[in-house]
């Protein structure tokens, strides 16, 4: 073996037959410097042992509407809150969807969370065991509007409301509206895992195409923010031609393709019921699917077997 005395930095070959057994101190025949034999094992680098802190902060998200975003998010939380993970949904659409998937009727939200016009806890109700909503709805277009007044840190609204209240919990999972406006800005400042849910239509490729550009042009200021995830959604093998997009999509972003999503009818049916897929239908396609985003977001495979 080769060694270089630390002082002198002469190259020594070493036979290692003949390093009489339980040596650990070599002297430099040059120099005479001694110096270890063995480089000692590398100190683990400080920010690998150091616990994290703090939820994962997903976003789901996609400028297209009618993808599956709301679906995912709702029935995510749902299945990450079942897997025993303190979950906060927060819905920043408008249109306030995620309360109705939950069958909740909410008085306040994501909005009084933001103006600071109720108690923080008052704003975020229990929706499950293990999950809570902190509900969107037409309120936040009062949102937007002050975000777009504000002359500069608009885009770190959302992170200011969330950040004080996040820390109890496993997961933030925020559901997005379609469209790009200031509160998708918003959420793209706050979260660190995005993932999008791709219908396998040819027009929403296109979709994701533009979205990845808006995103880029967000992660010149923030390089936190990372598509991690792409998930096919809508998986339907009696009409069109979705292994076609399928397999476009994975050659294009490879392992970043999640398992698809595949289309359900119960999927559309729970929400009239107030209820997650996992408490109406728990034996469909749409529940073993949604079980399965949650082992591969958990990477714990051995959920729910
Ligand atoms: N995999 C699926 N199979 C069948 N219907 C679905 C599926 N995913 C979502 N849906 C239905 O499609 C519609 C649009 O989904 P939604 O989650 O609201 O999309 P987005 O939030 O992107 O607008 C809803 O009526 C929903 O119940
Ligand atoms: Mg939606």
């Amino acid at each position: 073996m080769k060694v270089i005395c630390p002082q002198c930095k002469k190259e020594h070959n070493i036979d290692e037959s003949k390093i009489p057994v339980g040596a650990t101190v070599a002297q430099c025949r040059a120099c005479g410097h001694r110096f270890p034999l063995f480089e000692p094992a590398p100190e683990p680098a400080p920010e690998a042992e150091a616990p994290k802190t703090g939820p994962r902060r997903i976003g789901v998200t996609l400028s297209k509407g009618g993808v599956g975003k709301t679906t995912t998010s709702v029935n995510l939380a749902a299945g990450l809150a079942l897997a025993g993970y303190k979950v906060l949904l927060v819905d920043t659409d408008t249109q306030g969807q995620a309360s109705y998937l939950l069958g909740q009727k909410t008085q306040a939200g994501l909005t009084e969370l933001v103006t600071g016009e109720l108690p923080a806890a008052e704003t975020i109700v229990q929706a499950r065991e293990n999950l809570w909503l902190l509900a969107g709805g037409r309120s936040l277009a009062g949102v937007k509007r002050m975000i777009d007044r504000k002359d500069f840190g608009g885009e770190l609204t959302l992170v200011e409301a969330l950040e004080p209240v996040e820390k109890d919990f496993d997961f933030v999972i925020v559901d997005t509206s379609p469209g790009w406006d200031p509160l998708t800005v918003n959420v793209l400042f706050y979260v660190f895992e995005l993932i999008t849910p791709v219908s396998l239509e040819v027009m929403t490729l296109q979709g994701l195409v533009e979205f990845l550009k808006n995103l880029s042009s967000i992660q010149k200021y923030r390089s936190e923010v990372a598509l991690n995830y792409i998930l096919p959604t809508f998986l339907d093998k009696r009409i069109k031609n979705p292994d076609a997009i399928l397999d476009k999509l994975k050659d294009l972003y490879g392992e970043y393709v999640c398992t698809p999503i595949r289309y359900n009818v119960r999927l559309s049916e729970s929400p009239a019921y107030g209820k997650t897929i996992f408490e109406y239908a728990p034996g469909s396609h749409g529940s073993q699917d949604y079980r399965d985003l949650v082992r591969k977001i958990t990477g714990r495979p051995e959920l729910f077997s």
